[in-house]
């Protein structure tokens, strides 16, 4: 057994397969999927269950014989309503394709900073209200982060190939940030944290909600002037949304890296910002395209299985817009785990990696879809023509879960 468990489905044909991939009747998929327009569901063929470790799938234990036959009947049937047969291992890691990073909700000191830190504003103050005379102070220093950047070097080095670039996927800096383009976060939480030396290429940066909710906002600008105000960083983040097309000539992925923070209030996207996005989300996914993969990202969630849920705004507003325009891929952050969500009839994979460095959260919904882990680590993207692979790895550069997708949608999971 080697301490390692193995579970090996018999996947029933699609046509034997009568269950929806929501655990909740009242969530939005089984609103847009009636439950009466699926076959009666009907119990795989063969399981066979041997141990896991919980450390490896925390959300497998414990496994009782009837735990295992009702998560495997879940399991079995979400990948085949999706047509998608599971591989028994991963894919090897070619250093000839293109190899980007991605990790979220990291931006926490990496360490306890020297100096004091500033006190915060309050950050759920209703809209309109006036700028906070309360203020608290937080701790937001954890050693995580710089545990999941050493893990990113050491990872890469083991692995032998060097990243593309960096995807940040917001919450970039908890707490304060005094000094503003300045601020000696910078070096520390950043420049010096995943240095140009493992990590030559571009960094591209969206905004989470915690780089919103400090100082009026002036967090977010910094991080909006940062790259002007220092020529030769690899901190990229032109807009609040903007496109990346890689490599510039001859792309072979075009990411729409957007801005999902859409709660109301007076330190989030204005209404006049919502929309100007929207409009450009829908212009730029109408182009024709040049590269095989169209990625969308944001630091919220569309689904998750984490401590946020689902996010009903993102589900009407952009959901439809990925299924309609075959967005593989919606990566995002936010929920500090590691996640990836199939739902039947989306062309759209769901990958959350929030583990960058926060305390990790606890899980809402672990066994719904492929894989949920509260735990701190990154994300590795191996892409090329045929497919991209995504591997969650944790903060000892280990592989927690990986899986291939191809521009058809063909997807194979690790065992
Ligand atoms: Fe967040």
């Amino acid at each position: 057994m080697n301490g390692r468990q193995t579970v090996h489905y018999d996947i029933p044909p699609l046509a034997n397969c009568g269950i929806t991939l929501s655990t909740n009747p009242k969530s939005r998929v089984s609103k847009r999927r009636p439950a009466a327009c699926f076959p009666k569901l009907q119990p795989p063929a063969r399981v066979t269950v041997s141990p896991i470790s919980s450390m490896q799938y925390p959300h497998f234990t414990p496994m009782t014989r009837r735990h295992a036959l009702r998560q495997t009947v879940f399991y079995s049937a979400a990948l085949a309503l999706a047509g998608r047969i599971p591989s028994v291992e991963a894919q090897s890691i070619a250093p000839g394709d293109h190899h980007f990073l991605m990790l979220g909700d990291f931006g926490s000191h990496g360490q306890k900073p020297e100096h004091t830190i500033e006190p915060q504003i309050e950050p759920n103050a209703p809209a309109g209200a006036p700028f906070p005379t309360t203020i608290t102070v937080k701790p937001n220093w954890t050693p995580q982060q710089s545990a999941v950047a050493a893990a990113m070097q050491s990872y890469t080095q083991a692995h032998g190939f060097s990243p593309t670039g960096l995807f940040l996927l917001g919450d970039n800096f908890y707490g304060s940030f005094k000094g503003g383009v300045n601020c000696p976060r910078w070096k520390t939480g950043f420049e010096d944290m995943y240095p140009a030396s493992a990590f030559p290429g571009p960094c591209w940066a969206m905004l989470g909600n915690h780089d919103y909710d400090e100082e009026s906002g002036l967090k977010m600008a910094a991080q909006l002037e940062y790259a002007e105000a220092h020529p030769g960083t690899r901190w990229m983040m032109p807009s609040k949304w903007y496109r990346v097309d890689w490599p510039v000539k001859d792309p072979i992925v075009t990411c729409l890296i957007l801005d999902s923070n859409y709660k109301n209030g007076y330190l989030y996207l204005t209404s006049e910002e919502k929309a100007k996005q929207l409009k450009w989300l829908k212009a730029e996914l109408a182009k024709p395209r040049t590269a095989p993969w169209m990625i969308c990202m944001a630091h919220h969630p569309i689904y998750s299985n984490g401590m946020h849920g689902d996010n009903n705004a993102l589900i009407k507003e952009w959901l439809p817009l990925l299924e309609q325009n075959n967005v593989a891929f919606y990566f995002s952050g936010h929920d500090h785990d590691l996640q990836h969500l199939e739902f039947e009839g989306s062309k759209t994979s769901f990958v959350i990696s929030g583990g960058g460095g926060a305390h990790i959260t606890n899980l809402k919904k672990p066994g719904r879809s492929h894989f949920s882990q509260s735990v701190n680590g990154f994300t590795h993207l191996q892409v090329n023509r045929q497919k991209i692979i995504v591997r969650h790895i944790d903060t000892k550069g280990m592989q927690l879960y990986a899986f291939s997708k191809t521009p058809e949608g063909k997807i194979e999971v690790s065992a």
